[in-house]
């Protein structure tokens, strides 16, 4: 019987919390200010196409290149003439920062996530890297190499594992990198929780067993990189922040970069399915919707509502965003059906924000099935407050309906 972590017990929930404030809410006690020269990125896989250590559900390496496209066409138009940060509030994987920042588009990224397990997991990887690469060929070793027959117990005990209250910071800080990397490598889909079960089943009668997605050396690499971007100043921090503190806390941490040489990419969790993905999604029910997910409630919607409120009214930088095809989004006035952003006069004039213009298109993507074998095709909204001139409509820019 699995063990239910999305029903802990009082010890856990304990547990957890005293986890939690032992996780630091960023790697560094101050900003780094940004005036470092940027080492270079002398690294392979800046070229390949993948660098994330996650395997993340939803992860937008295929959307990557278009945001790349619009940024560069934003950089030549000069009214955002170098993109100094790039901030991205909802990381997971982290797929399009990681690429956006290796080949050179934006100079340096910044990660913030809600989750303490995915937070720990990027700060380890970033300021620890090699601490995390021990431990995980140790654990590939040990538990899931083909052979290894413990490899579904080892995955029963990540699934329940919870720090001890009293182990020392850096430890629950690697225990918990450790448990976010070997679940997402172990488990169906990459998901971190819910229901989704190991891969090839508890009985490993399929012939892709539970360490078919871990390739030690492809990960030990990727966390090379990880740890590389963050040595050389290309990754300069990673927030474990909801996302509304992490657009309030940039002017306040960069304030010379506001609001022309930082920009904010943003893949909330979608308005679709999101609890079955994420711990952390915008379902009002909690992270994880179980049998009630895909059964509608009339504040369903509200989480994203306060995101696109807060974009159209508050941001002080440009932002791109990506979510499902839904037509609620640009169909709500509560969402993006405007074609400006509307600052209040107060906002205007004491926080600096502009009324920019908010330009919608459709991309195609291809994207790993949950559940399913093959790529399947979906349509990926993307709004942004770049220039428009910066963002054309073609093959793969495509206007909206
Ligand atoms: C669609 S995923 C991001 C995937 C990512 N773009 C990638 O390529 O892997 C959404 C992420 O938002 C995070 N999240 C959910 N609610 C949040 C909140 N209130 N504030 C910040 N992050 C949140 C989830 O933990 C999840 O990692």
């Amino acid at each position: 019987m699995i063990r239910n972590v999305d029903a802990p017990t009082v010890a856990h929930v304990r547990a957890a919390s005293a986890a939690t404030s032992t996780i630091p809410t960023h790697i560094l006690d101050d900003a780094r200010q940004l005036v470092s020269p940027l080492g270079s990125i002398d690294h392979a896989l800046t070229t390949s196409r993948y660098q994330s250590p996650l395997r993340y559900p939803g992860a937008k390496s295929s959307l990557a290149p278009v945001i790349a496209r619009i940024l560069d066409a934003a950089k030549a138009s000069r009214t955002v003439p170098e993109i100094n940060l790039l901030v991205e509030p909802f990381a997971g994987g982290a797929s399009a920062s990681l690429r956006l920042v290796g080949q050179g588009i934006v100079d340096r990224v910044l990660l913030a996530d809600v989750d303490p397990l995915v937070t720990a997991f990027w700060q380890v990887a970033a300021a620890d890297t090699e601490a995390l690469i021990d431990r995980m060929h140790d654990e590939w070793t040990r538990y899931v190499k083909p052979g290894g027959a413990t490899g579904v117990q080892r995955w029963d005990y990540w699934r329940s594992w919870m720090p001890a209250a009293n182990a020392k910071p850096t430890m629950i800080r690697l225990g918990l990198a450790m448990q976010c990397l070997f679940l997402n490598r172990t488990t169906f889909s990459g998901i971190l929780h819910g229901k989704a079960g190991p891969i090839g089943g508890r009985k490993q009668e399929s012939p892709y067993g539970i360490g078919c997605r871990w390739n030690p050396e492809s990960i030990a690499e990727r966390l090379r990189y990880v740890g590389h971007l963050y040595g050389t100043g290309r990754l300069v921090d990673v927030w474990r922040k909801d996302w509304r503190q992490t657009l309030a806390d940039v002017p306040e941490y960069y304030p010379h970069l506001i609001p022309s040489r930082v920009v904010a990419y943003l893949d909330p969790p979608y308005i679709e399915k999101a609890s079955h993905l994420y711990r952390a999604s915008f379902d009002p029910r909690g992270g994880y919707g179980g049998d009630e997910v895909g059964k509608s409630k009339p504040n369903d919607h509200m989480l994203h509502m306060q995101l696109a409120e807060y974009l159209r009214t508050k941001a002080q930088f440009r932002w791109l965003l990506s979510y499902d095809n839904n037509p609620l989004l640009t169909g709500s006035p509560w969402l993006y059906a405007q074609a400006r952003m509307t600052p209040s006069a107060e906002d205007r004039e004491t926080l600096g924000v502009r009324s920019w213009a908010m330009t919608k298109r459709l991309v195609t993507m291809r994207y790993t099935a949950s559940g399913k074998t093959g790529k399947r095709s979906a349509d990926e909204l993307l709004i942004t407050t770049l220039p428009p001139s910066t963002v054309p409509v073609d093959d793969q820019l495509r206007e909206l309906a």
